[in-house]
């Protein structure tokens, strides 16, 4: 058991509608003694959608690309996300999803029909990133796979000639068709989706009709066994708990009738509003907390969903995978309004941090999460401009985070929780994860959430305490292609003697720090 004590500096300069914590005594214990679930390295997932400027450019720009390429994918930013260890994609949307035809995928790229997408600014989709563009960059990756199936405006023979087509390995015409493509070994489909958005873009359906499509399609998906994905049903947003209520009412996995996990979508929008959402850079101050305030809603929505489940499921079969998060804010001026472009700044990152937290504490039910998206549009971890790349706070935040990939979670509790107030409301002004990781290391990651005021934090029993941390004297600070080093994280490391740490974690910052085996 850790003991960590945060003390508060509090600088009272403080912006007129803010008030800081006050000093308070908290104490933080590391439960090493009652670990929890394995957080699945898929909780740190990425999605890639036919959107913008995400595949096209951001990914792939084609073997002949005065950007230099591997096989047609960029390879600065297959670099970057190899260094992230990119556990999981998922692909191709989405709303994109259930418009897309895998059949116009497929084939030689000259011969492949040339589509309208109508979700995203309408632009031509020339379909040349397909079914084996995609493995073959997950593979590039060593990343799992995550195809979402288009329920919306397919028909269930659709639907299983892709699955077959990607996993079987008999003596078909799909598997010849495959191979003649120039894939010899069937694709490893880690998951499957039936329908994205179901309730929406994906169909306008209610839960009790997705439902009994989902057990029409979901009958004829068949796979070899040692290549069968988990299935996912699309599910509800916010806070919405109708549709896990009604999928889990009606679906009880049984050998025939697979349901692995329920997806859940959750977007932080600053002002809680579609029409005008807030800036990406340049908002105001009570912008960074309302941002802060409505991302740290998404864990009463997990909550109730889940206790849906633990009630429905008490042996925990299926999952509740976040497969749509992150920020939206109103795309960047000059930017094609379809394409959901946006600049990421430290808040990005904060968000990001608290979201992490929070799926740690629910990862007996969250196996997955997918933030949205991976480059080039919403809360990226990648942006380009033609030829140049740089990478986001978002992404840093993603790095920092790698030892808890397949960690094991430990409990933190935190007592007399400094708050952060704005007006009437206030939010944690501390927020903290642990686990052990893979190397045997105990690893914590802090976000202080205020604008104002480092948080001291005194840490007993500690071998080390040395880690990375993100800052910045700008709460907006981001990378641009003309200075696309103005953020990024620094090396932080804190003395420690008699086995005691005293950690200053600065105002708007994450860190992420290695305590050592203990
Ligand atoms: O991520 C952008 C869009 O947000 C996705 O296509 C859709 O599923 C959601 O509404």
């Amino acid at each position: 058991m850790f003991k960590l004590k945060p003390v508060l500096f509090c600088c009272l300069s403080l912006f007129a509608s803010s008030v800081l914590a006050k000093s308070a005594s908290v104490d933080i214990n590391i439960d090493a003694q009652h670990p929890g679930a394995v957080l699945n390295k898929n909780i740190y997932g990425q999605f890639m959608e036919h959107l913008g400027r995400g595949i096209y450019e951001g990914i792939w720009v084609g073997k002949n690309s005065s950007i230099p390429n591997k096989d047609g994918f960029r390879l600065d930013v297959l670099q970057a996300l190899k260094e992230l260890k990119v556990p999981l994609l998922r692909w191709p949307g989405g709303c994109f999803a259930d418009e897309y035809h895998w059949r116009d995928g497929i084939g030689p790229r000259d011969q492949r029909p040339r589509t309208v997408n109508s979700n995203w600014g309408g632009v031509i989709e020339d379909n040349a990133f397909g079914t084996h563009e995609f493995f073959e960059f997950a593979e590039l990756l060593g990343a799992e796979t995550y195809v979402n199936g288009n329920l919306g405006t397919g028909s269930p023979k659709e639907m299983v000639d892709w699955l077959n087509y990607m996993t079987s390995d008999a003596d078909t015409t799909l598997v010849r068709e495959r191979k003649k493509n120039g894939r010899d070994k069937p694709f490893k489909v880690d998951y499957f989706a039936i329908g994205n958005e179901s309730w929406g873009c994906g169909g306008n359906m209610t839960p009790d009709y997705y439902a009994d499509l989902y057990k029409q399609y979901s009958a004829f998906l068949k796979a070899p066994a040692d290549n069968m994905p988990k299935f996912i049903a699309s599910g509800g947003t916010n806070e919405q708990t109708d549709w896990t209520q009604t999928l889990s009412d009606k679906i009880k996995p049984s050998w025939s009738l697979r349901m692995d996990a329920i997806s859940h979508h959750y977007y932080t929008i600053p002002t809680n509003n579609w029409e005008t959402k807030g800036s990406a850079t340049g908002f105001p101050k009570e912008q960074w907390f309302s941002a802060l305030q409505q991302t740290l809603r998404i864990e009463d929505f997990i909550k109730q969903n889940v206790a849906i489940l633990d009630k429905n499921d008490p042996d925990k079969k299926v999952g509740f995978y976040v497969d749509e998060w992150g920020t939206w804010y109103d795309v960047d001026k000059g930017t094609n309004p379809g394409f959901l472009y946006q600049q990421n700044t430290l808040r990005d990152a904060i968000i990001a941090g608290l979201n992490i937290h929070i799926f740690n504490r629910y990862a007996e039910r969250v196996q997955m999460t997918n933030i949205a998206q991976m480059v080039n549009v919403l809360q990226a971890m990648i942006l380009t401009d033609k030829e140049k790349m740089i990478l986001t706070p978002t992404y840093y935040a993603f790095k920092m985070h790698i030892p808890f990939q397949d960690a094991t979670y430990l409990p933190v509790s935190l007592s007399n929780i400094p708050q952060y107030k704005s007006g009437d409301a206030s939010i944690p002004a501390l927020s903290a994860s642990a686990a052990k990781a893979q190397d045997g290391n105990t690893y914590i990651s802090l976000v202080n959430t205020q604008l104002e005021g480092a948080i001291e934090v005194t840490l007993d029993q500690v071998k080390q305490a040395k880690g990375q941390l993100l800052t910045s004297d700008k709460m907006d600070q981001h990378n641009t292609f003309a200075q696309p080093h103005n953020i990024q994280p620094s090396d932080y490391s804190a003395k420690v003697k008699n086995g005691k740490a005293v950690i200053s974690v600065p105002a708007k910052s994450l860190m992420v720090l290695n305590l050592g085996k203990i």
